[in-house]
């Protein structure tokens, strides 16, 4: 095979790959015996790159940090944390990590991959090379980087990349996820038209691998169905301004009263935007999950009126023991070395901390008096009320040290007394290669009771479907009236909430 001669070559030769100016830091390191690599968007978008190619291209600063981003790196520190604590999974191994921010983009989720599997950083000193990465989050980056990683045969597990392009194992053999196919939202999406007699039904999807995968599985489910595409428009984030509006004019002018919507969240608020601004309000929207539970766009109140009655398939969500414990307990002082934390803190408190480079150290702000805490804090950080993402992450975490217990053979000492300690083999010599193949067939029960495998590289679909409904004080909020298990789909139609006033779906069946 010789990859693993290749490997060696590659963690002891320092390899600069470029000036690394915006990669936010080197991420968040943590030692340990065996590293686990993730790339979380922290920031949300870079600015628009320079395509120009008169000079030398740099990677452009990332804008626009999202706290709940945070939420996600903390759902691996948690997780490293308590594997590292327990006595029966991979006793006496310290897990680690390290932790980038992908930025939302290309060129920096595999300059960060690159930078984490090669150990290298700014000044060629070493931190251990990751032998696993979790990520990457969208599903266009995923494609990129399963390409850049297999040849090396480095496993990659996301927790949120869904397009259905990705289960074709001979294309992307090194990629795995704990999120299920796109396939299967889509054509969750399509049982729901069939269920409620909608046959004209629109598609607005962002201009990528997740969008497009979805109109086309969606395609395919409704043939024989009775049901057509009405129309069908792209949101490319480059010209969103100009996308929103053209896809906007032709949902004014359509008759399809149903749109089916699979887009980045910040994408989709501005499409919605552009409706109210054209005055159109009654359509009824199907909400991919990334958009389906968004804290964001709930919490507009200029979208009360125009998404209300919303009907989305959303990540099932699942309760993590400890982890809002965790979270409320998180002090900079305890990981001095987070730079995604520090960031949360200084804008939750309004307080600039030592050390920091970021935007509250340049505006000046009053120094953190050590004595915050997050113990009241009301905020999408430390509300764990519906853990989606953060339950993927967590349960990829899971998937490492399962696929490492069984690679180090981890067995009781002395088999005739099953209680005395496991023992693991060392893992000092352990190759990603090997890692990988452990991965493949990982086979464990979750701690809520659930068994967990990879089928064709992704976990079986699992859905929780969720309607926006107005709360007594005028807000918006989403509600689970059913889920998706299998092939199976379990609605409370009474439960729903639909557009307008109407009270009745009946509106949204169209007469042709
Ligand atoms: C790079 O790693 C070396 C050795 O671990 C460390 O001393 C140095 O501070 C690191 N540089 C940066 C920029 O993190
Ligand atoms: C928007 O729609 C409402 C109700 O249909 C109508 O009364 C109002 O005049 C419209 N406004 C504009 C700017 O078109
Ligand atoms: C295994 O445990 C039993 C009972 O505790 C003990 O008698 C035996 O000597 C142990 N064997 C080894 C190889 O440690
Ligand atoms: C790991 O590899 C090193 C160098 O190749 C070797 O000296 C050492 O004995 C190996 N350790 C184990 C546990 O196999
Ligand atoms: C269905 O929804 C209604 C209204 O919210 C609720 O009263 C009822 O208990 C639900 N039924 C089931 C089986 O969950």
């Amino acid at each position: 095979m010789g990859f693993s001669v290749e490997e060696e070559t590659l963690q002891e030769k320092c390899v600069n790959l470029d000036t690394l100016q915006n990669l936010d830091g080197d991420g968040f390191y943590q030692d340990g015996d065996v590293i686990i690599g993730a790339l979380i968007n922290v920031h949300n978008l870079a600015a628009t790159p320079d395509l120009s190619f008169t000079r030398e291209a740099e990677l452009p600063p990332c804008l626009e940090f999202q706290e709940h981003s945070v939420h996600w790196v903390q759902a691996i520190v948690f997780a490293v944390e308590e594997i590292n604590r327990s006595p029966s999974l991979l006793p006496g191994v310290q897990l680690g990590y390290h932790i980038m921010d992908s930025c939302s983009r290309y060129p920096h989720s595999l300059t960060a991959a690159m930078s984490m599997i090669s150990g290298g950083n700014k000044t060629c000193g070493t931190t251990r090379p990751a032998k696993v990465i979790i990520g990457d989050s969208s599903s266009t980056q995923s494609i990129l980087l399963s390409r850049t990683l297999s040849p090396l045969q480095i496993a990659m597990i996301s927790y949120l990349a869904s397009c259905p392009c990705l289960s074709d194992r001979q294309k992307y053999p090194n990629f795995f996820r704990t999120i299920p196919s796109d396939a299967y939202q889509a054509r969750t999406m399509a049982q729901i038209a069939k269920r409620f007699g909608w046959t004209w039904v629109g598609a607005v999807v962002a201009d990528n691998d997740y969008g497009r995968g979805a109109v086309q599985v969606f395609e395919e489910e409704i043939k024989g169905m009775g049901i057509c595409l009405a129309f069908f428009h792209t949101l490319y984030r480059e010209q969103l301004a100009k996308d929103a509006a053209r896809a906007a004019a032709t949902v004014q002018a359509s008759s399809a009263r149903v749109i089916l919507v699979f887009s980045w969240y910040v994408d989709v608020e501005v499409f919605l935007l552009e409706l109210i601004r054209r005055n159109v309000t009654d359509r009824l929207f199907l909400a991919s999950e990334v958009w389906s539970t968004s804290a964001y766009l709930l919490a507009n109140p200029q979208l009360y009126t125009i998404a209300k009655g919303t009907l989305g398939v959303a990540l099932r969500s699942v309760p993590i023991p400890g982890f809002d414990a965790h979270l409320r307990q998180l002090h900079p002082a305890r990981y001095p070395d987070d730079e995604f934390l520090r960031t949360l803190w200084e804008n939750t408190f309004d307080c600039s901390l030592t050390k920091s480079t970021t935007k509250a150290f340049q505006n000046a702000l009053p120094p953190c008096s050590g004595r915050e805490s997050l113990e009241g804090v009301q905020s999408p950080f430390t509300d764990t009320s519906h853990l989606t993402v953060a339950y993927n992450i967590y349960l990829a975490v899971y998937a490492v040290a399962h696929a490492l217990h069984s690679l180090l053979a981890c067995t009781p000492q002395n088999n005739s007394d099953p209680k005395i300690k496991l023992k693991c083999s060392s893992p000092d010599n352990i190759t990603a290669a090997q890692l990988l193949k452990h991965i493949g067939q990982v086979h464990f029960t979750t701690q809520s009771g659930e068994e967990f495998y990879f089928l064709d590289g992704s976990i079986p679909p699992v859905y929780d479907l969720v309607n926006w409904q107005r709360a007594p004080d005028g807000s918006l909020r989403y509600v689970s009236i059913g889920r998706v298990d299998g092939n199976q789909l379990i609605i409370n139609e009474s439960a729903i909430s639909w557009p307008g006033d109407s009270g009745k779906c009946k509106c949204f069946s169209d007469l042709s």
